[in-house]
C-alpha cells in the first residue's frame, strides 16, 4: 500500500491575505494537488483565522473530489463548524494563539472531556478522527481509549534534529508508530516534514499516511504546485521502498 499524502493548503490562504486579495486561492491550490496525485487536502481553521477562513472551508467541501482533512482545536465553536460541513476526517490539534505553527502534540488526557465530545459528534455523522500527538506511549494508550481512528505523529522534534539526535527522534516515531498500530489504530506523520527530510519517516513501516503543507508551499514559489507536489510523492515513494528493511 503506497503511503498517503496529503497536503496542507493553508499556507497559499497565508499569501492572500497578506494583501487582503482573493488570490492565491487555495480551493484552486487543492484541485491542482489533487491533480497532481494528492491522496487528500488538509486545511487548518485556526481560531483567528491567520489563514483558512471559514468559507474556505465551505468552498473546499464542496470542491474536493479526494479526502477532506480538516484540522482544528477541541473547541465548542469547531466541533459545530464541522458538525455542518461533515469533512471527511478531522484532526484535533492543541492550539495557542501566540504560536507561530501547532506546537505540541494534543494533551489527550487533559483535553478528555472534549475529545469525547468530538469523537462523538463524529461518530454520528460518519466523520473520521484522528489525534494530533507527541510519539510517546503514553499519548497513543491515552487516544486508543478513546476509540479514535488514527494518530497523527508530531514529526516536528525530528525535523529540527540533526545526525544522532534526529536518529533519535525517529526511533521514538517508529516505537511509538509500532504501538499505534498494535493497539488497531491508523498512523499517520506530519509536521515540518520536507522532499529531503520525509524518507525515514515513511520507511517506517506502520506509517500509512503524511501531511505536508510549508515546504511543499514553499517550492511551488519556486517550481509550481504540481511539480512541488510530484517531487514530493517521488520522495515518498523512494522513502518507503525502505520499508522491509527498516
Ligand atoms: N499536521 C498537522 C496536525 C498540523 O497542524 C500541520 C500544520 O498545520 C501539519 C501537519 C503540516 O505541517 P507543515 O506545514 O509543517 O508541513
Amino acid at each position: 500500500m503506497p503511503v498517503r499524502l496529503h497536503i496542507n493548503i493553508d499556507h497559499v490562504a497565508t499569501v492572500r491575505n497578506a494583501r487582503g486579495t482573493r488570490y492565491p486561492d487555495p480551493v484552486f491550490a487543492a484541485g491542482l494537488c489533487e491533480a497532481a496525485g494528492a491522496d487528500g487536502i488538509t486545511a487548518h481553521l485556526r481560531e483567528d483565522r491567520r489563514h483558512i477562513r471559514d468559507d474556505d472551508v465551505e468552498r473546499l467541501r464542496v470542491s474536493i473530489d479526494s479526502l477532506f482533512n480538516l484540522e482544528m482545536a477541541v473547541t465548542e465553536e469547531m466541533l459545530g463548524i464541522a458538525a455542518r460541513v461533515k469533512p471527511d476526517v478531522i484532526t484535533l490539534v492543541p492550539e495557542r494563539r501566540e504560536e507561530r505553527t501547532t506546537e505540541g502534540g494534543l494533551d489527550v488526557e487533559g483535553q478528555r472531556a472534549g475529545i469525547e465530545a468530538a469523537v462523538k459528534m463524529a461518530k454520528e455523522r460518519g466523520i473520521k478522527v484522528s489525534l494530533f500527538i507527541a510519539p510517546d506511549e503514553a499519548s497513543v494508550e491515552a487516544s486508543a481509549a478513546l476509540g479514535v481512528a488514527q494518530v497523527e505523529l508530531h514529526t516536528g522534534e525530528y525535523c529540527h534534529a540533526a545526525g544522532a539526535r534526529a536518529e533519535e527522534e525517529l526511533g521514538r516515531l517508529r516505537r511509538a508508530a509500532a504501538r499505534a498500530s498494535a493497539l488497531g489504530l491508523e498512523v499517520a506523520a506530519g509536521h515540518g516534514l520536507t522532499r529531503r527530510n520525509v524518507g525515514p519517516v515513511v520507511a517506517i513501516p506502520d506509517i500509512v499516511e503524511v501531511n505536508i503543507g510549508h515546504s511543499v508551499i514553499a517550492d511551488a514559489v519556486f517550481f509550481g504546485l504540481e511539480r512541488a507536489v510530484r517531487d514530493l510523492r517521488r520522495a515518498i515513494n523512494r522513502g518507503a521502498r525502505n520499508r522491509a528493511r527498516s
